[in-house]
């Protein structure tokens, strides 16, 4: 029998049962668990219109041992129900309004690999129900759409596990027989199950409080092992910065009285947002000057924002199904980049979120995973937390933001949450709202929910200096992807500025569309930036009294989770980077220019052509790093150069060789013309002052750091004691990996002593020793490979845990030269591990797998040793579903 089942949007269909109240008792045993559920249940049609006899209630439940099921009090017989792999059928359900369901089954969280479900984490026992876990600690309906109002008795010895936490209030505790307790907990609002959330274990707060707007005190504590208490201090600042950020900026207040997060080391993803018990992977929570580093505090901001903005956006209004994730999940993501921005510097903070989308989300839309906003199918919900749902998802939300403005857009919000608190709802009722809120006409804009591929825009512009008109024409296309071989036109805004010779904004007074007059200014006032709507394949704007030909600045902010492609010269593009307004189309001018660069040099380099650097890209990045009125951190951005997958992804036949070759020679090249510049940036952004993380100092580190590693590139003896000297000197751990990172570029004893050096520091701090794992897993010095193998063998590896797997195997992939390795021993390597790992974890499994999907992109050599691996993945025997959905979708 083949199980592997797709599930289409197209089939949902209302549940028959509703589940109005659950009580679950949790008896937590060093051999097994007993869980204990009594569920009061309704049907959703009564009297008239009701079926007769009742139809049959379907429970989800995998990996259950049954032990008793009971209807209002009564005992079942083995006629009255039906018992497979995966489901609990209750045949023939009482005919009444309401009944109660007594359900008791045996789980194993001790072997528990899975890290969903009930599981243990060092020695704590801790659950993960999103999205399908909760089927795998009792029979239950496992969907979005069933709400109920919880209560939860958690028992457990005393010594072992003095903390027992669950959702909502705790109401009551106390001691029972033979060395154990108990606690009593219940949540006032209604919940989907991978809401749930229970833990039990030897954990230690930090505590602390938050008054809300209306007055009302909220404890909140962070959990973890007592030695890592003192490493919670930024995210319990965090947590209530992301509380006042939400009431001021969306007005919305937290509704308990209690927040918990607990941190645990094993974790498959980031963090989850379950009802006032947030749990966190530990790397997210865990941050102290010495052992994170700027990027880790970055990440813990984002993140603990992240979990906390669910409360509204997921929590009190939820999915409908699964299908539906981005409703949750593109929105929060979104609030979290707000968060972060108002947090930090707003343009930095949109660089890096349009970096991430290109370097994730773009080569998802163009390979055969690809899938929309809203997938039409899965075989495994779980493969679907992608950077789709998420990334493109919060493109998605932007743009209603920019179509809308502020206001309109909080407008938009306020009656979401007005129509739809309490409930599970889909992706049109978010539309719905910021429609009706607004009365905007938003035609074809629910095509991004439901059209996968990345859009490329064209555009051409005219300047009449007799009519003094400017105009853009655009034209929009959006590629086949699998399943969906012709697409629609979207709603795509293009925010736009034009500039003028002096380099300022021109004053925007009225553009021509459609034969009709728009007037772009407001209050009189003239506008410099203003949003264009394409909402055809083909459309042409007008601008009028403009004076003279300006340099357009086109898709201002990036305001639409596109492909551009301008008419742009060199000169213009030069132009905008040193004139600009909008900051992100200053940053992206120079990547542009880059990109085409490094494009043709690649050309070069496969037609064994001499590589030369342009004196003016060199002279460009001299005045960037000279310009003492750019932040800091922008400079930074605007002096990296693109990333190699980035550049592969926009060509014919990807090659990492070339492309590898032809970065390394930039950086060389520039390192050589800028030297003492680069010098002089590391001297002037020292710094003795203790730590801080705030964005003048992160500015000042990633600008130095940046200098640093553009430096040693150089290979050369002086500036390796340089660095050796930053290493040996730093005082946190952003400085002191930066050098580390610096030094280790290329083979040697130097690299080898100080790689050293580093796990003798912190073999005690595993998410330090992570850090050493991935630094030296996506190194690009030849034959890393075999040094991957020795690293797997290394005592503080270890297969079970999805932060080391990601250090390890999942910077592997990231290695142009010796993942794409023209022998194909990356490949095998990856092609062993995910079998390996698939017994292990398959959700860890399929995300590893992932990096296969692209092969097509490569020549015939590398092609056939990648589809080789597939195959061998696909037919191996005994593969999960979550592996095997993903290889077989690579290889279709
Ligand atoms: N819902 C989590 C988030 O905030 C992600 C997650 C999904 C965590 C599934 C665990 C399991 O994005
Ligand atoms: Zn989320």
């Amino acid at each position: 029998m083949d199980t592997r089942k797709e599930i289409f949007l197209k089939d949902y269909k209302q549940p028959d049962y509703y589940f109005d109240t659950v009580d679950l008792t949790f008896s937590l045993g060093e051999e097994q668990t007993v869980v204990s559920s009594n569920i009061t249940v309704y049907p959703r049609l009564e009297g008239a219109a009701a079926s007769s006899p009742p139809p049959p209630l379907v429970l989800d439940g995998v990996n259950l041992k049954l032990v008793s099921i009971k209807i209002d009090g009564k005992e079942l017989q083995k006629e009255d129900y039906h018992l497979d792999a995966r489901h609990l059928t209750l045949l023939s359900p009482p005919d009444t309004a309401r009944f109660t369901l007594q359900i008791v089954t045996e789980i194993y969280p001790q072997k528990n690999t899975s890290l969903d479900g009930l599981y243990k984490s060092s020695g704590n026992f801790v659950t993960q129900c999103e999205a399908e876990g909760f089927r795998k600690i009792t029979y239950y309906q496992d969907r979005p759409d069933i709400m109920a109002k919880y209560t939860c008795r958690v028992e457990g010895d005393k010594t072992l596990y003095p903390v027992l936490l669950s959702n909502g209030n705790l109401v009551e505790q106390g001691d029972l027989e033979g060395g154990k307790h108990y606690a009593v907990w219940e949540d006032p609002h209604k919940k989907p199950c991978y809401l749930f959330a229970l833990v039990a274990g030897n954990l230690q707060s930090r505590d602390d409080s938050f008054v809300t707007r209306s007055g009302r005190k909220v404890a909140l504590r962070i959990w973890t092992p007592a030695k890592d208490v003192p490493k919670t201090v930024h995210a319990m600042y965090t947590l209530k910065a992301a509380m006042k950020w939400d009431e001021d900026v969306f007005g919305l207040e937290y509704d308990l009285d209690l927040f918990n997060i607990v941190a645990v080391p094993d974790f498959n993803m980031g963090a989850m947002e379950n009802k006032s018990l947030n749990i966190f992977n530990s790397v997210l929570v865990l941050a102290s000057p010495e052992t994170a580093s700027d990027a880790n505090y970055a990440a813990i901001l984002r993140v603990i924002g992240h979990e906390y903005f669910h409360n509204w956006t997921g929590n009190r209004v939820t999915c409908r199904d699964w299908f539906q994730l981005s409703l949750k999940e593109g929105l929060t993501v979104f609030r979290d980049q707000e968060f972060s921005s108002d947090m930090g510097s707003r343009a930095v903070q949109r660089i890096q979120d349009v970096l991430t989308l290109r370097e994730l989300q773009f080569p998802q839309d163009a390979g055969p995973i690809a899938h929309p906003v809203r997938p039409h199918s899965y075989i495994k919900m779980d493969n679907f937390y992608t950077p789709t749902v998420y990334r493109k998802g919060a493109e998605v939300v932007r743009m209603y933001k920019t179509l809308l403005g502020s206001q309109g857009f909080r407008r938009g919000m306020d009656l979401y949450f007005k129509r739809h608190d309490g409930q599970a709802v889909t992706c049109e009722d978010f539309y719905a709202a910021m429609r009706d809120a607004n009365n905007a006409d938003f035609a074809n804009f629910l095509l991004w929910y439901s059209q996968a591929g990345t859009p490329t825009v064209k555009v051409t512009s005219f300047y009449n200096s007799e009519a003094k008109t400017y105009s853009l024409k655009f034209s929009q296309e959006l590629p086949p992807t699998p399943g969906q071989a012709l697409k629609e036109p979207m709603l795509i805004p293009v925010a736009v500025g034009l500039l003028g010779s002096n380099g300022k904004d021109m004053p925007l007074t009225s553009v021509y569309h459609d034969g009709m007059l728009q007037v772009v200014s407001t209050d009189g006032k003239p506008a410099y930036t203003t949003v264009l709507q394409i909402k055809k394949k083909e459309e042409e704007f007008l601008f009028s009294d403009i004076s003279e030909r300006p340099v357009p600045s086109l898709l201002r902010g990036y305001s639409a989770p596109i492909r551009l492609d301008s008419d742009l010269t060199d000169a213009d593009l030069c132009f905008l980077l040193a004139h600009d307004s909008d900051e992100f189309n200053r940053w992206e001018a120079g990547q542009v220019l880059a990109r085409n660069m490094m494009l043709s040099l690649v050309a070069d380099f496969q037609q064994n052509k001499p590589l030369a650097l342009k004196a003016d890209f060199v002279h460009g990045v001299r005045s960037l790093l000279s310009d003492g009125s750019l932040d800091k951190e922008f400079i930074a951005k605007a002096i990296d150069l693109p990333g190699v997958g980035e550049i592969m992804d926009m060509m014919d036949i990807a090659d990492p060789d070339a492309v590898h070759a032809v970065r390394s020679f930039i950086r060389k090249h520039l390192a050589t013309e800028l030297k003492a510049e680069f010098l002089k940036t590391v001297e002037n952004n020292r710094s003795s002052e203790p730590y801080v993380f705030d964005h003048s100092n992160m500015s000042r580190r990633s600008l130095k750091n940046i200098a640093l590693s553009y430096l040693t590139s150089l290979e050369d003896a002086q500036i390796t004691e340089l660095a050796l000297n930053e290493y040996k000197t730093a005082t946190n751990m952003t400085d002191q990996f930066a050098a580390l990172t610096a030094l280790v570029q290329y083979p040697g004893k130097t690299r080898d002593d100080v790689l050293a050096d580093f796990y003798g520091k912190w073999k005690h701090d595993f998410l330090v020793v992570n850090k050493w794992f991935g630094l030296q897993a996506v190194s690009d010095i030849p034959g890393n490979v075999e040094n991957v193998r020795k690293l797997l063998k290394h005592p503080a590896f270890d297969l079970r845990n999805p932060n080391k797997v990601r250090s390890l195997i999942g910077r592997f992939r990231e290695s142009p030269v010796n993942f794409h390795a023209k022998d194909g021993s990356g490949y095998k390597f990856l092609g062993e591990i995910v079998l390996q790992l698939d017994k292990i974890n398959p959700k860890g499994a399929a995300r590893m797998v992932s990096a296969f999907s692209r092969w097509r992109r490569y020549d015939e050599t590398r092609q056939t040793l990648a589809k080789a691996q597939l195959e061998m993945i696909v037919s191996t025997n005994g593969i999960s579903e979550n592996v095997f959905e993903i290889a077989s979708k690579s290889l279709a």
